[in-house]
């Protein structure tokens, strides 16, 4: 897996405002909106594109667009929701393909609940929305259940991620045939006894939306 940590000043700006306690929903919500905004800058540095002969008011040149098939972008409800907007900003013309997994506090395993994805990904960029990179338990379930459908490529954005899930991860996909990239805005020191990641920023789900 290839692991890009995003460097930059202003993420390292938003990260700290993100993970302080006192942010409120409004305000956790708009950074997240914004950082994945950032992040997605970089996620799609590989994105599939074509040459495109055009006409300019001056002249008549080439430029490239974004190739068909569109690239599928896939939140993983529930928090991963709270990462579409900022990443269809930058990516308006992808299609959008939704994962509900729910992770048990106890066993911290994955399972899925809810799909809505194209039934055939072969040849598709995929694109995996979830803010925190924990145990990888929900990335290795929701990336199996990508190449199950032919995915072959694919890019997860978390926010955070802890170097146990980026191992977990690194492991269950290393004989994987299908390129997968990971883009984050920090790596952190490690997950604590209840799975959360630590300094990170708490539950994404929870600050996002309330807690339900
Ligand atoms: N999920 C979260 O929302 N936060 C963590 O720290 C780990 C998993």
């Amino acid at each position: 897996m290839k692991v890009h940590v995003a460097d930059h000043p202003l993420i390292s700006h938003k990260l700290t405002v993100l993970r302080d306690e006192r942010t409120d929903s409004p305000t956790f919500r708009r950074l997240v909106e914004e950082l994945v905004t950032l992040l997605a800058y970089e996620a799609t540095r590989d994105v599939r594109t074509v040459n495109v002969k055009i006409t300019t008011p001056v002249t008549k040149t080439e430029g490239k667009k974004m190739a068909e098939p569109r690239p599928v972008v896939v939140p993983i409800l529930r928090a991963g929701l709270g990462m579409l907007e900022g990443m269809a900003k930058l990516v308006p013309t992808a299609e959008i393909g939704f994962l509900g997994m729910v992770r048990d506090e106890k066993t911290l395993q994955a399972s899925t609940y809810a799909n809505r994805l194209p039934e055939d990904l072969s040849g598709r960029q995929c694109f995996v929305l979830d803010p925190m990179l924990a145990t990888g338990g929900t990335l290795i379930a929701a990336f199996h259940f990508l190449i199950d459908l032919g995915a072959t490529d694919i890019t997860a954005i978390c926010i955070l991620a802890a170097p146990e899930g980026i191992t977990a991860v690194e492991k269950e996909f290393a004989n994987s045939k299908v390129p997968i990239t990971l883009v984050t805005g920090a790596l952190d020191e490690k997950l604590n006894e209840h799975g959360y990641i630590v300094p990170g920023l708490g539950d994404a789900g929870d600050r996002l939306y309330g807690v339900v």
